[in-house]
């Protein structure tokens, strides 16, 4: 009787979805955590029989016990402890040669000791987790969480041990036709805890997120606004920006809230050129908080982009989250230096994240490094526009990666969608996605990568009724690659919206080394063909302010097959998949040579 009421008992709070689940905490970087990176405990279960009876049920008797035998007789049939280890974060596919194509649950697990603090909250995050993930700490159910490229967190205090502690994470990567990417898309499913794992420190009332925006009227003065974790009123909280001069203390409201202007005598605005940081010191009773932040305007005027006032043509790449050394998803500071370093080389100063935001050491380099950023959700393709649960997903997606990333000076555009098919429906999804993007951040542009939808008589127009929803008007072609390279000459444009324009992909594959004829489909001439026949026609595009040309560098895809030349990999890259720059590479260095001169003379 006992073990059934028991059973009754664990379904009960399964099935209510314990939701520790807590609004994501803010430049999580610079606060006070402990790692939980490093060597987990991981069983695949192709059936999800750690979390469902042979009755399809979810089960009380779970894989997240981490149960052990007590008496000889017992039967439990699993053993984390005698399963194989895997360095997290990583995704599995490039960990184990089992697991490359795997789609499918894997269960981890971490033993950790932990001291518990008086008067200290325990904060569980994780950077990243593909695609669902149900998270339990010492058996219980913290909560679901879905989307695969976004920090979340849960409030532990109650839950975490003074001593031992086991923390176990349910992770499944399966495609479906209601997630956000939807069952099809060009990049390799990585699946995993692909990002870190902290346990961070915070007091009861802590300061959960803020935003620096400059006055962009000219207005020696900053706005700024600060949430704390809680509706406490009257919460002291000190900001200092030593080089500003300002040292000013705020008082927070009854919603726990802080909002006002900071005046500044002098300030050096963020730039390419000048990727101007000033370090920032937040102060609540006994903790301070540290950031640098940059300031600068972004803004169009009519088809014209301006940063800081001034136009710019933003000369970029796309990139793939993906490690340079075909070592799987990308996720550590040496990537983001890896990748930036060979779009530095290009001559870039702009990198479009392509298709969903990428880990938030990318961003804040890029921002180190004056390149400007284009951040992205996986509303790609043939979303499920339909359902409420997929348009609630996307949009915790745009939540979260505005959260993590509003206060980094280069990320200039949000983008809510590619290359997706006209229709009622997906305009009624895409329009709610790009006015929340805007209410919750109304200083950086809106836009998406549209398709062209007409092109007879060499003359292409682009009509998009998503139009009136995007500050930036941005499409991918492929002239050359899809179509024939020898029609680009005669091409025309139409894009008939008074809004600056980017070529959000154009491009053709080539596999490095393999030489021969410009003719020849997939060799280096015939992909270095294609980008001089490109370039040269998109120069004469009016309004034209930018371009990311498809793709920085070779990656995976379940959808390129041929064998010799594909072998799974997109072959789109400007560099091959083992760093070798193909004779591309060189016309875009030229032509972004060409274009800088262009700009810098205005
Ligand atoms: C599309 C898509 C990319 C894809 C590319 C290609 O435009 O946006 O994700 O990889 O084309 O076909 O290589």
């Amino acid at each position: 009787m006992k073990r059934f009421l028991t059973a009754l008992t664990l379904s009960a709070v399964v099935s209510a979805g314990f939701a520790q689940e807590i609004p994501q905490l803010g430049n999580v970087l610079n606060r006070e955590k402990t790692s939980l990176n490093g060597a987990w405990n991981y069983i695949v279960d192709v059936q999800e029989e750690g979390y469902y009876d042979y009755r399809m049920n979810p089960t009380p008797w779970g894989f997240f016990l981490n149960a052990k035998p007590q008496r000889p007789e017992d039967l439990i049939e699993y053993d984390f402890d005698k399963a194989p280890q895997m360095q997290i974060p990583s995704d599995w596919n490039t960990k184990d040669e089992k697991l490359f194509f795997y789609e499918g649950t894997l269960w981890f697990k971490k033993s950790f000791n932990y001291s518990k603090k008086a008067n200290k909250r325990a904060v569980l995050y994780f950077g990243a987790v593909n695609y669902e993930a149900y998270v339990y700490l010492n058996g219980k159910l913290l909560g679901r969480h879905e989307g695969g490229f976004t920090p979340f967190n849960y409030d532990v205090t109650d839950f975490i041990k003074d001593g031992e502690n086991f923390l176990i994470v349910k992770v499944d990567n399966k495609r479906k036709k209601a997630n956000v990417p939807t069952q099809i898309f060009d990049w390799w499913n990585y699946g995993g805890i692909t990002r870190d794992v902290y346990i961070i420190e915070t007091d009861d009332v802590y300061i959960e997120n803020y935003n620096f925006v400059i006055d962009k009227t000219g207005k020696k003065q900053i706005y700024f606004s600060i949430d704390l974790n809680k509706n406490e009123e009257g919460k002291a909280v000190q900001i200092t920006f030593p080089e500003l001069k300002i040292n000013r203390t705020f008082t927070s409201n009854s919603d726990g809230k802080i909002s006002g202007v900071l005046k500044f005598k002098d300030l050096t605005l963020w730039s390419p050129e000048n990727p101007k940081l000033y370090s920032v010191i937040l102060k609540l009773d006994e903790s301070t908080l540290k950031d640098e932040i940059g300031f600068r305007t972004i803004e169009t005027d009519g088809k014209k982009l301006l940063l800081n006032g001034k136009q710019i043509f933003l000369r970029g790449i796309s990139i793939h989250e993906e490690k340079t050394n075909g070592g799987g998803r990308a996720n550590s500071v040496e990537d983001a230096k890896q990748l930036l370093s060979w779009a530095k080389e290009l001559g870039c100063n702009f990198v479009r994240l392509a298709h969903y935001p990428h880990n938030e050491f990318m961003v804040r380099e890029a921002e180190k490094e004056g390149i400007l950023v284009w951040s992205e959700i996986p509303v790609y393709w043939t979303i499920d526009w339909e359902n409420p649960a997929t348009l609630s997903n996307a949009k915790n997606q745009l939540k979260d990666m505005i959260n993590r990333d509003k206060n980094r000076a280069n990320v200039i555009i949000w983008s809510i969608a590619n290359e997706t098919p006209h229709g009622q429906t997906r305009e009624k999804f895409l329009s709610q996605l790009s006015e929340y993007a805007k209410s919750l951040d109304s200083t950086r542009l809106i836009s998406m990568a549209m398709e062209v939808t007409s092109a007879a008589n060499y003359h292409n127009k682009l009509q998009d009724n998503m139009n009136k929803y995007v500050d930036v008007i941005s499409f991918n072609q492929y002239i050359g690659w899809y179509r024939d390279v020898n029609d680009a000459p005669k091409m025309t444009w139409e894009i008939p919206y008074n809004k600056p324009v980017i070529i959000s992909e154009f491009g053709g594959g080539a596999k490095y080394g393999y030489h021969g004829a410009k003719n020849q489909r997939w060799t280096e001439e015939f992909q270095e063909n294609l980008y001089q026949e490109n370039v040269a026609m998109i120069d004469k595009i009016d309004g034209l302010a930018g371009t990311t040309p498809w793709i920085l560098k070779d990656f995976r895809s379940p959808r390129r097959v041929l064998n010799d030349v594909q072998d799974y990999y997109n072959r789109k890259g400007l560099f091959s998949d083992k760093g070798e720059k193909k004779k591309a590479f060189y016309v875009m260095k030229n032509w972004y040579e060409k274009k800088k001169q262009e700009y810098d003379k205005k």
